[in-house]
């Protein structure tokens, strides 16, 4: 049975470029709950943990040094299907393959800069809310 949750994070990029409330709209204009938020900044340590499935990729060390440059918002979304239903709503993780309409296709730069991040399976989605937040701090 599907999951309800999933995780984002707006990433760097996009924060810095103020994109943030425009992505946030998107998000609750589909239905999205958010039952937990913060704005951090990752260390490169903490960026490494989080990315670590990625370890053996050539883009992993830039995808770290990347995640940790700049200020991030993290937010864990509520929804039925709440994992397929935001991976439709971001769009292809290039964004230059990302359908109109979605996340990273209006606030996507590259591959790497690709405004939000997903989770992409209901097991990862759990792993990756309890990376960032504890119960306590979810609504
Ligand atoms: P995200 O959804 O955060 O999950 C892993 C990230 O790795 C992905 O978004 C991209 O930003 C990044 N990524 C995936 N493939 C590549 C690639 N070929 N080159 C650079 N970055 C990549």
């Amino acid at each position: 049975m599907a999951g309800n949750i999933t995780f984002t994070m707006i990433k760097p990029e996009a924060f810095q470029n103020g994109h943030t409330g425009k992505i946030l709209d998107m998000i609750l204009n589909k239905g999205f709950r958010i039952s937990a938020l913060r704005i951090l900044k990752l260390s490169q340590e903490q960026a490494g943990k989080f990315y670590e499935v990625h370890k053996e990729r050539p883009f992993y060390s830039d995808l770290v040094g990347f995640m940790s440059s700049g200020i991030i918002l993290a937010a864990i979304l509520e929804k039925e299907n709440a994992v397929d239903e935001y991976r439709k709503l971001i769009g292809a993780t290039n964004p230059a393959n990302a359908d109109e309409g979605t996340i990273r296709k209006a606030f996507g730069q590259s591959i790497q800069m690709n405004a939000v991040h997903g989770s992409d399976s209901d097991e990862n989605a759990n792993i990756e809310a309890s990376f960032f937040f504890t119960v306590l701090e979810r609504c």
